[in-house]
């Protein structure tokens, strides 16, 4: 692997071409769906929430809804024009006084310790360098009577249909963008690592037979691409596939998540 493939996986957020700029917005808004995902972080009026990684907003948005005008919530990300669409998205929605960010510049959270409530990381940690050292920081920063949540995925606990073989061709090329790819798997043993006691796994997976996922898979192929390793033409095969299967009702797609609900 090529020296800048070696940290492509951090440097890929941190300059974001506007196509993908665009599909990581559209992406990345809050939906009703995502209430499952959150739901056992139970966000109160009144908490301070520290969400990490929290990409446009979306997220981070929805929290400050929930904390009232007595809470905080804290949107912490590399990225510094995630963090502008965050407060725009938190000003468009009367929210700017509850809604602070912070650019995080190395592996430690520039949040003093015992000072949140909850922290939130939903899609993140398969990104982060060292992610036990991460969860050691959301351990740091919570107050005794906080939780951390998380959800992540885990690239090879995916189902996809049609040809299973070519994704698994695509998947393991696009690995590079990841640091921990089969971080889902590996969450628990972390959390317990960095000394969290009481510690919830659950694995929620709903069936895709729509193509909610086609800009997953999208990005999947770029980041495949930028690889080097495998051939345009199977990459071009490989979205083909999709549509051809969309047309015929045949397409299925599973990307379990899996969510970590942890006290001190
Ligand atoms: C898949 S997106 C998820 C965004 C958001 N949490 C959501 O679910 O809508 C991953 C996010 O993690 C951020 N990120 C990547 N590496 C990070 C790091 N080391 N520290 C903090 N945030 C990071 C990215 O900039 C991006 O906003």
């Amino acid at each position: 692997m090529g020296e800048d493939l070696e940290t492509y996986y951090r440097d890929h957020w941190v300059d974001i071409e506007p196509d993908r700029m665009s599909r990581y917005e559209a992406m990345f808004q809050w939906r009703d769906g995502h209430e499952v995902l959150i739901a056992p972080a139970e966000v109160n009026p009144g908490h301070t929430v520290a969400d990490y990684g929290c990409g446009p907003g979306g997220l981070a948005v929805e929290l400050a809804r929930r904390v009232g005008d007595r809470g905080k919530v804290i949107g912490l990300d590399i990225n510094a024009e995630f963090l502008a669409k965050t407060r725009a998205l938190a000003a468009r929605n009367g929210l700017a006084d509850r809604v602070e960010t912070r650019v995080i510049e190395d592996d430690l959270i520039p949040l003093a310790d015992q000072s949140v409530d909850r922290v939130l990381c939903k899609n993140v940690l398969e990104y982060v360098p060292d992610p036990e050292h991460t969860i050691t920081e959301f351990h740091r920063v919570l107050r005794p009577d906080g939780i951390a949540h998380v959800s992540d995925s885990d690239w090879g606990a995916v189902i996809f249909e049609p040809s299973a073989d070519r994704f698994a061709r695509i998947m393991a090329a696009a690995a590079v963008a990841f640091r921990t790819p089969l971080i889902g798997r590996n969450l628990y043993g972390m959390f317990r690592r960095a000394g969290f006691r009481d510690i919830q796994v659950q694995v929620l997976a709903s069936a895709d037979t729509s193509g909610a996922l086609r800009p997953v898979l999208t990005n999947m192929a770029s980041y495949a691409r930028l690889s080097g390793q495998v051939e345009e033409t199977e990459i071009a095969a490989f979205l083909a596939d999709i549509d051809r299967a969309l047309e015929e009702q045949s397409y299925f797609a599973l990307l379990p998540q899996f969510l970590v609900t942890a006290k001190l």
